[in-house]
């Protein structure tokens, strides 16, 4: 059966109302953010994601078959526990660890409200979770390279008649992202806007395509030279020197050649796309690595930089929210270029996360060399976290420190 509108139609232009049939009788603001930090007045859902769903609803009702639905990157549960709730089988795939958890979370604490044992089915983003999916729902990305792998994926692998929908708020909106929506569907149409919000509807799949992502960069790294960076497309910076970072290496190599930085284990803490974990493989023959972050994308991006510069051997790569997998006080050295959002939002509250994460798992006398954007003052917070703490190195925009943790 085709989709019953034809593309380039949408149902709230056609119906003239949009329904709220997911949205009217569930508990939004009984979710939270956990385990991310939520400060006052941060919500664990927004107008796009109500939305979504009431665009969702309204698809259903205009006669298109939802079933199988697949929803992506739900940071909260906002969008998949809503469905649950109203019956409707979710394939439910996220990038991020720690949107997992969140998930996870809010799922047990609407639990007894939600039908969601045999209805959820969660799984890696890929072939197999978007294997003939009817629906794809998804808020927008941040990075315009991680709607092209999306979009990528959906054309390739789910029905051909799928409608995705990709739900924003204006402000984070750009012309771009249906260029980018573009490549992979012949009809990509921006719905009416509603609470600053707007759903962009992609269909008719453009299949063969190449995939976009992986992609690799020969780029030069501070003190060992030449070696490839990869990236697949939800991963910071791209396969690209993040300049913080620069700025980082740079530091630490003035203190391996002055005989003040010598470690024979470390951790590269939010790897992204590798770099970090590879240059102190490369500048130690002996040294073993674990690169972590929480997401999928980067992981995979971290292993094939390690890979292609031949040091998989030495470096392990383990997805994960923060340094939960690692013992307290049982490390020398981590180093750390923390993010500072948290998908669209300014949130100095993940960096914090990070930075006290370090602090638990360092041993005494251990260190965490951080740098930072110098406007966000991160000196106190390292000196309360951590311990004492140095500048090492300054440029216009970046500050590297060197913190010992004192047990
Ligand atoms: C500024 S990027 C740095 C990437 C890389 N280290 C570099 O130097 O190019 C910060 C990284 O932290 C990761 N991150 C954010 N929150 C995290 C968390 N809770 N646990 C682990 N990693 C996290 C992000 O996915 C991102 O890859």
């Amino acid at each position: 059966m085709t989709a019953p509108l034809p593309h380039g139609q949408t149902p709230d232009a056609v119906l003239g109302h949009l329904r709220s049939a997911y949205t009217e009788d569930f508990p939004f603001a009984e979710l939270l953010r956990d385990p991310l930090p939520g400060g006052a007045g941060q919500r664990a859902h927004d107008a796009a994601d109500l939305l979504l769903l009431d665009t969702l609803a309204t698809w259903s009702e205009v006669g298109h078959r939802l079933d199988p639905v697949v929803v992506l990157d739900d940071r909260h549960g906002a969008l998949t526990l809503p469905l649950l709730k109203a019956g409707v089988a979710v394939r439910l795939g996220q990038d991020s660890a720690s949107h997992q958890r969140s998930v996870t979370r809010n799922a047990e604490r609407v639990g007894d409200r939600v039908r969601s044992d045999h209805l959820l089915t969660r799984g890696e983003i890929g072939p197999e979770l978007l294997a003939g999916a009817r629906t794809v729902v998804l808020p927008l990305p941040r990075s315009l390279d991680a709607l092209d792998q999306t979009a990528h994926l959906v054309a390739e692998h789910a029905h051909v008649d799928v409608v995705l929908l990709a739900g924003g708020r204006d402000k984070h909106m750009s012309p771009r992202m249906n260029e980018v929506l573009s490549r992979s569907f012949t009809s990509v149409v921006a719905g009416r806007g509603r609470s600053k919000s707007r759903v962009i509807t992609a269909r008719g799949s453009r299949r063969g395509r190449p995939a976009p992502f992986p992609r690799t960069r020969a780029q030069e790294l501070p003190d060992v030279g030449s070696v490839t960076l990869a990236a697949y497309g939800a991963t910071f910076g791209g396969a690209r020197l993040d300049p913080g970072t620069r700025l980082l290496l740079e530091a630490m190599a003035a203190a391996v050649h002055s005989g003040t930085l010598t470690t024979e284990r470390a951790i590269d803490l939010g790897c992204g796309n590798g770099t970090i974990a590879l240059w102190l493989a490369l500048q130690w023959a002996g040294l073993s690595v674990l690169a972590t972050d929480q997401s999928a994308d980067a992981c995979r991006s971290a292993e094939l930089t390690a890979r292609e510069n031949g040091v998989l051997d030495r470096v392990e790569i383990r997805r994960d929210d923060a340094l939960s997998s690692v013992d307290e006080a049982s490390e020398p050295l981590v180093v750390l270029n923390p993010p500072f959002h948290d998908g669209n939002a300014v949130d100095p509250g993940v960096a914090q996360r990070l930075i006290a994460e370090a602090a638990r798992v360092l041993e005494d006398g251990g260190q965490l060399w951080c740098v930072w954007n110098s406007h966000l003052r991160y000196r106190p917070l390292l000196e309360r976290l951590v311990g004492q703490t140095r500048q090492v190195a300054r440029n216009r925009q970046f500050t590297v420190t060197v913190s010992s943790r004192r047990r």
